[in-house]
This record gives structure tokens, C-alpha cells and sequence, in this order.
């Protein structure tokens, strides 16, 4: 007979490192250039709002989710919903968390997938086939072959791209499989350091890029840099709803605040253990990969060599079509290539083992699972999902409908609930003064109203914005750059000249079957609950 070991970090930094490696991911290095270059929501008016939204809920919400998280932990519970349970104290409270099961998984479902395209760029980068001449539409034509973005079906079977996916997924439940400590801390503490190298490598090379054509003076990496970070119409931009929306919809995103990693993550740190400075720290080094690392690589490499249109392509067209052709000009761009697709790599890795844990925490400590059975269920549902978002891979249809209602609906709830929460049920005076137990520094007072008033009433609001605007078919045509969050919209609502699309039907159906499936185990987990 085992006895069963309580999983835990092995340090104060471990613990930092993993949430950093949460936090530090493709939304640094693609989401948020991708929204930056965009002229449409992007430009200085998105900045401005992107650092509005960081202040009034980035950081409060972080603080609060590490704060209820160790709260939880001191009560015996490590995932989302068992820290509700906790927090609320009433039969219903569990099932307030659910969304906390719910984004992480359903977020990996296409993470995983953009995860692989990473790693098989970076394969082929290494090894030279990723130089494809100067025909633009070569590019293009590789990146469709490798997601399938042509034919739905077209990535399975025994070849590169679905090789590739079947090893990352796997991956990350042997590493996961590993637990807290030896696993997801192990990965981040050497991930994040080479991660760190690596980018600074790139950036040293972009920035004495220069003018890679001298016939061209007008194509240099600093108009580039001008390109990307100059305002123009701030005041025009701030007017428009959808630039705050993907303004604090990034900030969620790109911290993962809000939806149950770090709720679960900090459940396991000691209950005398600072939590102000921890997320302080991992929110700072985030805005450092995000905005002094990911800001300054892409975009300005891609402007001094091909110009402002190709820029503009969106998220995935920038990191897949246009960069390869990037380094495929410059000298030893085969190995700068490499590492390029290689830190994105690392970056998701560390970001998907967040996606995992919070659902291996409540499997065990809901089903009473040892790791084994949990690596295996939870296995079981992304395998599902995943199979989905890899098989209906034209268009990018599944992939663009789960992040949609996952990846931006429901982690936009979730965060908002995660304020109401902690204001209302926990109590605000209560949880301020949790915050700061054992805590190395302390809340700036401007905090007070901010998380008090301020956030619940900005999310509310956004909130609100969001679902008119999306839902009531208002501005569709506001697009965004790859991620997204319109298409499925228009595909299950139809709209003219735009037929509802079947694969966007089906997927929401699982959603609503894997939404269903998750409420019986909370159900079940709650019996158990009540029994201790
Ligand atoms: N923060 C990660 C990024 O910037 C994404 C991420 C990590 C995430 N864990 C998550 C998104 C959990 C949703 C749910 O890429």
C-alpha cells in the first residue's frame, strides 16, 4: 500500500517560474505583436488601453486569484472548483468554479496543436527545409500543408505535422505525469532562462538589422520599430469598444489570470508564504517577455524585409508565412529560424502544462483518482478535443470556435466572476488583509477601490460590450488578427453571404457535452466533499 504524498513546489522561485512560464507564452510572442501591428484595433490606442486594462484588472486580478488560491490551499483544496467550495461555503459554490476546469482544458485543446507547428518549424528550420526561396506564395502554401488548412481530415495519418502533434501531446502528459515539483517546476526553472537567452539572441539580431536593402532605405528595422509602437489617432481608436475588448481579453490571456491556474498553482505554496511579490514578480517578468521581448522581435524583422503589408496579415500569417520567409533572407537564417520556432516552443510548453494542472488537481482531489487515473481521463477528454480542432482543420474552423467561446468568452466570465467572488463572498476587508499575510511588500492603497470598484464595474461593462457586440450581430466586420473571435460567430449565426458552418454547430456541441460532463464531476466531487 502507497500513501499518498502531497504534491508541492520545491521553492519560493519554483513557484515564480512556473507561474512565469504560465504567463510567458505565444501570447507574448504572436498574440500580442499580431494585435499590436493590427491597424484596425491596434496601433498606440490599443497600447494605452492594453496598459489602462493591466493596471485595473491584470494586476488586481492576479493578486486576488494567488490570494484565494493559497487561501484554498490551506483548506486541503488545489483546484478550482474545491477552492470555491471552500471560499463560498454553500452546495452551489463548486459549481462556480467550473470555468476553471473548463478554460484551462478547453484552451488546450488548440494550444497543443499551435504547440507542434512550433516544434515541427523548428525541425524543419534546423535541418534547412524551411528555406523556400523568394516566392512569397511558397511559404503560404507550406504553412496550409502543415495545419491542413486546405481539406478537413488532411493532417492525419502517419506523416510530419501529426507526428509532430501526437509527440508534443504526449510530452506534456509525461512531464505532467511527473507532478508538481519534478515536472511543471523542473521544465520552467530551465525553460525560462534559455527562453529569456534565446529571445535576447533574436533581439541583438533584429535590432542590427538595419536596412537589409539598401535600394529600399525606407525598410529598415527602425521604421519598423516606429511602425509597430508610433501612435497614430489614439483618440479616433479609443472611442472604438473593440479595442478595449482585445485590449483586456489580451491582458487575461497573456498573464493567464483569471480561470484557474493560478488559483491552483498557488494553492500549493505555503500558507506563510508571501503571494503580493510573487505575482508582482511574475506579472513583471510577463510584461518584460511580452512587451520588451515579443514587441521588438517580430514585427520590425518582418517590416525591414518585406514592408508594412506583410505585416498586417494577422497572427499566424506573421509567425508562419511571412517570418520564415524572414530568415529564409538573412544570413544563417536557417539557425536563427530555428531558435525563433524553438523559443515559441518553450514558450508554449510551459503555458500548456498550466492548461493541464488545474485538471489534474480536481480529478484527484474531486475523484479521489490517484495521478495515474487522472493523467489518463484527462488524457482521454483532450484527446477528444484535440482530435476535433486536428481534424476539422480547414479554416481553422474548430480552432477559431473553441478559442472564441473558451479562450475569450469564458475566461472573460470567469475572471469577472473571480472579482465578485473574492469582493463578495470571500469579503473584501478579509481578503485584503489575507492578501497581505506573510506578504514582502505590501498593496498600494490606490488598489483599494480599484479592485473594489473599479475592475468589477470595467469587466462588467466589457462584458456587456462583448456580448451586444458579438452576439447581436453588431460590427461584425470588426476583425481580429488570427485567434479569431468573430468567424464562429458569423458561422453559427449566419449572416449574409455567409451560410452557418457545421463544424463551428458540432463544435459547440462538444463544448456543451464537455461543459455538461464537467458539471456531473463536480457533482460527484461535492459528495465527497461533503463526506470529509
Ligand atoms: N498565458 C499564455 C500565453 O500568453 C496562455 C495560457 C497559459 C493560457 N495558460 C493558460 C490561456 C490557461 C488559457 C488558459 O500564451
Amino acid at each position: 500500500m502507497t500513501t499518498k504524498q502531497p504534491d508541492g513546489w520545491s521553492s519560493k522561485l519554483g513557484v515564480i517560474m512556473a507561474v512565469a512560464g504560465s504567463a510567458v507564452g505565444l501570447g507574448n510572442f504572436l498574440r500580442f505583436p499580431g494585435l499590436v501591428a493590427d491597424k484596425e484595433t491596434g496601433g498606440g490606442a490599443f497600447l494605452i488601453a492594453y496598459f489602462i486594462s493591466l493596471l485595473i484588472v491584470g494586476l488586481p486580478v492576479c493578486w486576488i486569484e494567488w490570494t484565494l488560491g493559497r487561501f484554498g490551499g490551506s483548506c486541503g483544496y488545489n483546484s478550482s472548483a474545491g477552492i470555491f467550495h471552500a471560499v463560498i461555503g454553500r452546495p452551489w459554490g463548486k459549481y462556480v468554479g467550473i470555468l476553471g476546469f473548463i478554460v484551462p482544458v478547453g484552451v488546450y485543446f488548440y494550444y497543443v496543436v499551435i504547440e507542434s507547428w512550433c516544434l515541427g518549424y523548428a525541425w524543419t528550420s534546423f535541418s534547412g527545409g524551411l528555406d523556400l526561396g523568394k516566392d512569397a506564395a511558397a511559404y503560404a502554401t507550406h504553412f496550409r500543408d502543415f495545419a491542413g488548412l486546405s481539406a478537413d481530415g488532411s493532417v492525419l495519418g502517419l506523416k510530419g505535422p501529426f507526428l509532430f502533434f501526437v509527440g508534443v501531446f504526449l510530452l506534456n502528459y509525461v512531464i505532467i505525469y511527473r507532478g508538481l515539483s519534478k515536472g511543471i517546476e523542473f521544465i520552467c526553472k530551465w525553460g525560462m532562462p534559455l527562453l529569456i537567452f534565446i529571445a535576447l539572441v533574436l533581439l541583438v539580431r533584429v535590432l542590427t538589422l538595419g536596412t537589409p536593402d539598401p535600394t529600399r532605405p525606407e525598410l529598415s528595422v527602425w521604421n519598423g520599430l516606429g511602425y509597430m509602437w508610433n501612435p497614430d489617432d489614439v483618440l479616433g481608436g479609443l472611442a472604438k469598444p473593440a479595442v478595449w475588448l482585445k485590449a483586456s481579453s489580451q491582458v487575461f490571456f497573456t498573464l493567464s489570470v483569471g480561470f484557474g491556474v493560478i488559483i491552483s498553482y498557488a494553492s500549493y505554496v505555503k500558507r506563510n508564504d508571501d503571494v503580493v511579490l510573487s505575482g508582482l514578480t511574475a506579472t513583471s517578468a510577463n510584461e518584460f517577455c511580452e512587451v520588451g521581448l515579443g514587441g521588438m522581435i517580430t514585427v520590425p524583422a518582418a517590416y525591414a524585409f518585406l514592408g508594412a503589408s506583410a505585416v498586417a496579415g494577422g497572427t499566424f500569417a506573421l509567425g508562419f508565412n511571412v517570418l520564415p520567409q524572414v530568415f529564409a533572407s538573412m544570413p544563417y537564417g536557417h539557425l536563427f529560424g530555428g531558435l525563433f520556432f524553438t523559443l515559441l516552443f518553450i514558450a508554449a510548453i510551459t503555458s500548456s502544462l498550466s492548461m493541464l494542472q488545474p485538471g489534474i488537481a480536481f480529478l484527484e482531489e474531486g475523484l479521489g483518482l490517484d495521478r495515474k487515473g487522472s493523467v489518463a481521463l484527462l488524457g482521454l477528454v483532450t484527446a477528444v478535443g484535440c482530435t476535433l480542432v486536428v481534424w476539422f482543420s480547414e479554416g481553422l474552423k474548430a480552432l477559431s470556435t473553441v478559442d472564441f467561446w473558451i479562450g475569450d468568452v469564458g475566461i472573460f466570465l470567469q475572471g469577472t466572476i473571480l472579482v465578485y467572488v473574492f469582493n463578495l463572498a470571500f469579503g473584501f476587508e478579509k481578503g485584503w488583509t489575507e492578501a497581505h499575510h506573510g506578504a514582502d511588500i505590501a498593496i498600494p492603497r490606490f488598489f483599494r477601490p480599484i479592485i473594489r470598484w473599479v475592475a468589477p464595474a470595467y469587466l462588467t461593462l466589457v462584458f456587456l460590450m462583448f456580448m451586444l457586440r458579438n452576439l447581436a450581430g453588431w460590427n461584425l466586420s470588426f476583425t481580429a488578427p488570427a485567434f479569431s473571435p468573430t468567424e464562429p460567430v458569423l458561422d453559427l449565426i449566419g449572416g449574409e453571404g455567409h451560410p452557418p458552418s457545421g463544424v463551428a454547430r458540432l463544435t459547440v456541441l462538444f463544448l456543451i457535452i464537455f461543459t455538461v460532463f464537467t458539471v456531473v464531476l463536480i457533482q460527484r466531487a461535492g459528495e465527497r466533499w461533503n463526506r470529509r
